[in-house]
């Protein structure tokens, strides 16, 4: 049996950091490879671990986050959606999985180093535990529902790596119950860490900087006008640069030949289109505007999709809620194999009196 799971925590709308970081990857996924099950997730449990005091938010961007996959063409007929406190099983088995971690194994893992840094958590503060816990809840999230393969953004490798030795150490200490989950990452590097439109280093929501997979023609316009390129590249007979500016780590990103032959006919491929400008004799409204089509060409398939579905946002809070049931289902008999390993499912068990006489 091949499952895929992965999952989002619904805290915003999704960028196009999110599209080529990940999202493209399920979609890709989705249309050319044999599953039995493909399950997407609504991580609120684990947006909550850091916005507890502001679940608001939460709830607000649920039904956005399904929008967005919707949009970009995760298909209902094939994916099954689901939201994650809506799956009591998952906190059971994180119980469980507690005990198998230590505090400086959380402590050690990069990404949750780097948060800690981020939110400014201090020692004498100290960390929610809610929040250390979270990467015990996501290894739940994947083993729970049986996950061979786990497409996701680079981030989230050091979960894996948890999810990983967790599945390992269960396995050995109890039963051997659940397979071996394998993150899916994209393959180009660039992808992984889509700058922002303002040259920083990652595209993100609360840098401001972020084209997202909503966005209007109007608004990829003016984000597209407002992109870092080459400071000195003031006249378009200027030498430009090509390293660090982000109308062409973009390109680099997004662009094929075919958009050549479509949009800019004069060259034949990227490399041409590079020499030129660090030659000099080609100004940056050329450049983005070729990357303004480029854009546009694969934004409005899901422009309107999106549309059909705002339009039919009843269908899609039914498409959650029925994915949810069917999730829901679908993790209690790994529940009951959880319990079985341990030991602990006394009341199922035919053998629970006879074993106790006996002991
Ligand atoms: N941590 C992921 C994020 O930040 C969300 C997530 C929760 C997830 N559980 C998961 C991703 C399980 C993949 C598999 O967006």
């Amino acid at each position: 049996m091949i499952n895929i799971l992965t999952g989002d925590r619904p805290t915003g709308k999704l960028h196009l950091g999110h599209f080529v970081g990940s999202l493209k990857e399920r979609v890709n996924l989705m249309n050319n490879k044999t599953f039995d099950n493909f399950f997407v997730m609504i991580a609120d449990t684990q947006a909550l671990t850091d916005n507890f005091g502001n679940p608001q938010k939460v709830r607000e961007n649920i039904l956005e986050v399904m929008l967005d996959y919707l949009s970009v063409g995760l298909d209902p007929q094939k994916v099954t959606f689901f939201v994650q406190s809506y799956i009591p099983a998952l906190t059971e088995i994180t119980t469980y999985f507690m005990n198998l971690v230590t505090l400086p194994r959380l402590l050690r893992n990069p990404t949750i180093k780097s948060e800690i840094k981020l939110r400014g958590y201090s020692e004498s503060q100290g960390l929610p535990v809610g929040f250390i816990n979270y990467p015990i809840s996501q290894a739940s999230d994947i083993l729970g529902f049986k996950a061979n393969l786990v497409p996701v953004g680079e981030d989230q490798l050091p979960m894996l790596e948890q999810a990983r030795e967790i599945c390992r150490s269960f396995n050995s200490t109890y039963k051997e119950i659940f397979p071996m989950p394998e993150p899916i990452v994209p393959s180009n590097k660039l992808c992984a860490r889509l700058p922002g439109i303002d040259g920083d280093a990652k595209m993100s929501k609360s840098l401001n900087n972020c084209i997202y997979i909503s966005d209007d023609s109007k608004t990829v316009k003016e984000k597209i006008n407002k992109m870092y390129t080459d400071p000195n590249h003031i006249k378009v007979s200027d030498p430009g640069r090509i390293e660090g500016n982000i109308v062409f780590i973009y390109l680099d990103v997004f662009c094929e030949e075919k958009h050549f032959e479509k949009f800019l006919p004069e060259y034949k491929n990227l490399d041409e289109l590079k020499q030129h400008y660090t030659r000099g004799g080609l100004g940056d409204v050329k450049v983005k505007n070729f990357l303004y089509s480029i854009l546009e060409e694969l934004l409005n398939p899901f422009r309107e999709r999106r549309k059909y579905y705002e339009e039919n946002i009843e269908k899609v809070f039914e498409i959650l809620k029925q994915g949810t049931e069917k999730a829901n289902k679908f993790i209690v008999p790994t529940l009951n194999e959880v319990k079985n390993a341990i030991g602990i499912d006394y009341f199922q068990d035919k053998n629970f009196i006879r074993d106790f006489l006996n002991k």
